[in-house]
């Protein structure tokens, strides 16, 4: 069923958006860490975005895309008043949200900033004391810093070039608090893989429950085609279904890794190929 965009706000121009879209079937049941697979053209591949917000009483869900390929930058070509051809969610398990003596730490990275949001979000209203760490190459890559500021006590950052915050990696801001808080409950990582790859080997050595949010290939989003398979603690898992999200300290992101790049040859002449004729589609 087609989706209407509500409202576009270009948050790093041609390169993140975030769309308010009007699913209220979506919005009533989306949980933090949940997300949905949407198609924008009737030949599309279907690609899956996390649901960054969600509000029951408007029937709204936020997405924030980074564009990467040939969906993301047909995505980028719509604009409020628009329609997503289809859309189907919530999807995956939602996080796991209890109250806990010590604080969680949200880490986010890139365009999982916004993912992260939902789920610090979560764990703020279960009573929780959250703190964020967000990191980016530089400040005007930072996102959603003041929806973080606007419940979290504490939001820390890190850049790259040292344009915000701490010069330096989210890591080095997260071994700090480990080391000075003993009571750290849980560390969430949301971002690219090398990221949570080093928050969960950061972790590992305070024995911190430490959970990560896959990404991926998925096509079906139903535990069907397999194509999301990832390996966790030696066992074969549907990150669609089992997950996003697991225990970062038995996810096999070497494997994980491997298998996002398998098909760069074929996303890069498809990009290129959206970027000299379009899609020969209709919005
Ligand atoms: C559960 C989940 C939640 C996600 N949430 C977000 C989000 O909130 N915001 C965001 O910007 N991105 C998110 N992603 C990644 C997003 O799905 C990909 O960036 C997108 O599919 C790229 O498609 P493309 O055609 O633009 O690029 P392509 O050129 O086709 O691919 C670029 C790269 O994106 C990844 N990718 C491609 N196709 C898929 C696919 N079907 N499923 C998953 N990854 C794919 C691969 O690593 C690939 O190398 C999420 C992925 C998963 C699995
Ligand atoms: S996306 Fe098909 S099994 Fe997970």
């Amino acid at each position: 069923m087609p989706s209407r965009i509500l409202r576009k706000r270009k948050l790093i121009p041609g390169m993140t958006s975030e769309l308010v879209i009007e699913a209220p079937h979506i919005a009533a049941k989306a949980l933090p860490g949940n997300f949905v697979i949407l198609r924008v053209w009737e030949d599309g591949e279907r690609i899956p975005l996390t649901i960054a917000d969600a509000d029951k009483e408007t029937g709204t869900i936020t997405l924030v895309y980074l564009v990467m390929g040939k969906t993301t930058a047909h995505l980028e070509t719509l604009d409020a008043g628009d329609d997503i051809l289809d859309l189907c969610g919530p999807l995956g398990r939602a996080t796991e949200i209890h109250k806990v003596d010590g604080p969680v730490i949200c880490v986010g990275g890139g365009t999982g900033i916004a993912a992260m949001h939902h789920i610090a979000k979560g764990h703020h209203m279960a009573g929780n004391l959250v703190v964020t760490i967000i990191g980016a190459r530089c400040e005007d890559l930072l996102l959603f810093r003041d929806e973080l500021c606007s419940f979290c006590p504490e939001v820390l950052i890190a850049t790259n070039d040292g344009s915000c915050g701490r010069q330096g990696l989210v890591t080095d801001l997260l071994v700090e608090m480990l080391e000075n808080d003993k009571t750290v409950a849980e560390v969430v990582a949301v971002g690219p893989v090398p990221m949570m790859r080093a928050v969960a080997e950061a972790t590992r050595p305070f024995g911190v429950k430490t959970t990560v949010s896959l990404n991926s290939i998925m096509v079906d989003g139903i535990g069907m085609c397999g194509a999301c398979r990832v390996s966790v603690g030696g066992e074969t898992r549907f990150a669609c279904v089992d997950g996003p999200e697991f225990d970062g300290h038995a996810v096999d992101f070497g494997e994980l890794g491997a298998r996002l790049t398998a098909f760069k040859d074929q996303e890069r002449l498809s990009y290129e190929e959206f970027k000299s004729h379009g899609c020969n589609c209709s919005k």
